[in-house]
């Protein structure tokens, strides 16, 4: 089976969009404001992508941009007007940031409460807490998937290549939320393939085209490829998708898996933060 990200994607999005028209009828509405730093060409283009989606769900999404210079103080600045602004639930600032910004400082800055991206240590504690908590919109899309394929993951072998804030760390804490016994491997770990093999639940998260062949992937498994790589002009995942998927019972292909899910995910965080407040 080939998990169409795309489909469970707009499936969501139909989801949150009726929800938010029912909220709609009494005068209110969720805000999103993205905070963009600089000319990066994929930034330009996820931020247009979150923009356009969030308008489509009927979220009051805006931009704010700033050039490549701009300094610290004023978009620490600004994310206080916009933890104080109660027109706004969700507040993003898009990722990579410039050298003279404190990713640090800026995550810490906006309210818990406003953090669709789930990467404020309150929330990165709450999760890891099992407490509710705003999860990170790519590895909340992956469980979502994965869900889709198999509603119980309890005493699930999970493995998670990749151990980065954004996907391996928060994915493995929603996998053990799920009752999943939980493999972190990360580029020092010895006898990576022996590793992946002993997953029922294999999530690729490294950014390396097509690391996981064939011979790492345990047969029957759900296969989960989050890697975006160029090679050439063409995009693939870090899983050799053409030659693994024969194994698995699930995979997600790279573009059209969890791609489109990110986005749906933070819509729906968005929402939930709106509904929180
Ligand atoms: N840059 C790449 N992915 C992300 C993401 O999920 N959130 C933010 N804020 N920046 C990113």
């Amino acid at each position: 089976m080939i998990i169409d990200g795309k489909k469970e994607a707009e499936i969501l999005r139909q989801e949150i969009k009726k929800e938010i028209n029912s909220i709609k009828s009494k005068n209110k509405a969720p805000g999103l404001t993205v905070i963009l730093i600089g000319d990066y060409l994929p930034s330009q283009i996820y931020v247009k992508n979150k923009e356009k989606s969030a308008k489509e769900v009927g979220i009051n999404s805006d931009v704010v941009r700033y050039s490549k210079d701009v300094q610290e103080i004023e978009v620490l600045k600004k994310i206080e007007d916009l933890n104080n602004d109660s027109s706004i639930s969700g507040i993003l600032v898009q990722l990579p940031l410039p050298p003279q910004i404190n990713k640090e400082k800026i995550i810490n800055a906006i309210s818990p409460k406003k953090d669709v991206d789930g990467f404020h240590p309150i929330n990165v504690g709450n999760l890891s807490s099992g407490y509710s908590a705003i999860a990170p919109c790519t590895p909340l899309g992956c469980l979502y998937l994965i869900k889709k394929v198999e509603k119980n993951l309890s005493g699930k072998h999970a493995v998670i290549i990749g151990r980065s804030n954004l996907n391996g760390k928060p994915m493995a804490q929603l996998l053990l939320n799920e009752n999943c016994t939980v493999t972190i491997v990360h580029t020092k770990t010895k006898e990576l393939k022996n590793e992946c093999l002993k997953a029922d639940i294999l999530v690729a998260a490294v950014g390396v085209a097509k690391l996981v062949k064939e011979d790492w992937v345990k047969k029957n498994s759900i296969v989960i490829d989050v890697g975006i790589n160029k090679v050439g002009n063409k995009i693939v995942g870090d899983v050799d998708f053409e030659t693994v998927k024969v194994k698995t019972k699930a995979i997600t292909p790279v573009p059209g898996g969890v791609g489109p899910m990110t986005i749906a995910c933070l819509l729906k965080n968005t929402l939930d933060c709106f509904k929180a407040r």
